[in-house]
């Protein structure tokens, strides 16, 4: 990542550049994975959503990044989800030492070994995909006629520099961006599920918001003609309580994070030498351009787009001086706009299929922090079952 920021250029020049385009290749993987992970019960019972939700993740994530079949290969799937638990792990154990001790220290973390394991799985996994679009584009040099898939990774080695098209270092990068992707995104989304579940009065608002669009549209992720660049904008309510979510729930309290390469001088004199690291309280950026900043007000940023008229603004995955929850300027979160899609796509599927709440006595899990990273608590679970429609006629909403 220090030598070279093919994983930034891909993001940015491929995946966003063509970004319906990819979140509908993502939404087919959703479908795929959807009866493998996601169960179908009749009553309540208590589930994992976090779990749930990094698998369904990890699956969309592998489709765009790999294709398929890799995207189905449940090592690949296992790997990317263990391979920022790892890493993490290993950092917080060194950060634990001074770093004059991390050459001997770090041969005692077991984590460290998982890591370079599933480094070398990567490989395994990774090499074939690269020797079969080298030989794509031999075939196609020849005038033959080849159809495959348009994966990022395809773009990465056509766009990459030889030492960016080693296996080791495609490898290492593969799984970087896994770490970037997968436990962000789904940490976004059961966050919304908790707030929702603590503030369930709003299931009915973001039901109903979903409704509508499919009377215009017809069952979304469902229906083939219908892409993501039709229906995923038209969220506006789902999109402002996941800016709240985010804002009560960021998954880092220190972004961005940067490196002054040179010294600089601010305007108000502050002189920052060359190799400061710096780093914005991201958490603690309280919006006070509207009222009771420390009140959950799930459509904050809905307000304030229809009463500012800044329609194309105040939306989740946008950045502004007040929400650094992606980070800020050239070097935010180059994935923001994919993993927002990501999250509408498949929260609408969870309300408008099941029903959720908290078990008896429970309520929205606190949150674990760990360095400046957080998370919600592992050990939290919910109550789910299928959704049960009152009839028309009598009311009544048994199965
Ligand atoms: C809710 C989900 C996500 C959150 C909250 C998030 C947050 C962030 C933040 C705060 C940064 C630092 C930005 C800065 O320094 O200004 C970042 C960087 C990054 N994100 Fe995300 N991210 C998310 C999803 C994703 C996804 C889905 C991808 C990939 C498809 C991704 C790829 C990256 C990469 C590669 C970087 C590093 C860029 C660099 O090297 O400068 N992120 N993200």
């Amino acid at each position: 990542m220090i030598e070279s920021n093919l994983h930034f250029r891909v993001l940015q020049n491929k995946l966003t550049a063509e970004l319906p385009k990819y979140l509908d290749i993502a939404n087919t993987e959703l479908e795929f994975g959807w009866p493998l992970d996601v169960p179908q019960p009749e009553d309540w019972i208590v589930v994992d959503m976090q779990h749930m939700m990094r698998m369904l993740v990890a699956r969309m994530s592998a489709k765009i990044f790999m294709g398929y079949p890799a995207c189905r290969n449940l090592e690949w799937l296992n790997l990317s989800i263990d391979f920022s638990i790892d890493m993490f792990t290993t950092a917080f154990m060194l950060r634990m030492f001074p770093p004059w001790t991390h050459s001997f220290v770090a041969h005692l973390v077991p984590s460290r070994y998982r890591v370079k394991r599933n480094l070398r799985k990567a490989q395994k996994i990774i090499g074939p995909l690269m020797d079969k679009h080298r030989d794509v584009l031999k075939r196609r040099a020849e005038g033959e006629q080849v159809e495959e898939d348009d994966t990022l990774l395809n773009w990465m080695m056509d766009n990459g520099n030889e030492k960016e098209n080693e296996l080791s270092e495609m490898a290492t990068r593969q799984s970087i961006l896994t770490l970037a992707s997968i436990h962000t995104t789904s940490m976004g989304t059961a966050n919304l599920l908790f707030d929702l579940c603590a503030h369930p009065e709003w299931f009915p608002v973001l039901r109903e918001e979903i409704e509508e669009i499919e009377k215009d549209l017809g069952k979304l992720g469902e229906h083939e003609g219908i892409g993501a660049k039709q229906w995923l904008p038209r969220l506006e309510k789902m999109d402002s309580f996941f800016v709240e979510s985010q804002r009560f729930n960021p998954p880092i309290l220190l972004a961005p994070q940067r490196l002054a390469v040179v010294p600089i001088t601010l305007k108000d004199g502050t002189h920052i030498p060359a190799g400061t690291r710096l780093a914005c309280a991201n958490a603690d950026i309280l919006d006070h351009s509207l009222p009771d900043p420390e009140i959950f007000d799930p459509m904050r940023s809905y307000r304030k787009r229809h009463e500012s008229g800044e329609m194309n603004k105040h939306q989740a995955g946008q950045t502004e001086k007040e929400n650094l929850h992606f980070g800020y300027g050239k070097q935010a979160c180059p994935g923001r706009h994919f993993a927002v899609g990501e999250i509408k796509m498949i929260l609408t599927r969870l309300l408008m299929e099941f029903e959720f709440k908290y078990p008896e006595g429970k309520s929205r899990p606190r949150n674990f922090y760990a360095d400046e990273n957080v998370f919600p608590d592992p050990r939290a679970r919910l109550l789910m079952r299928k959704r049960r429609i009152p009839c028309d006629k009598c009311g009544r909403t048994d199965p």
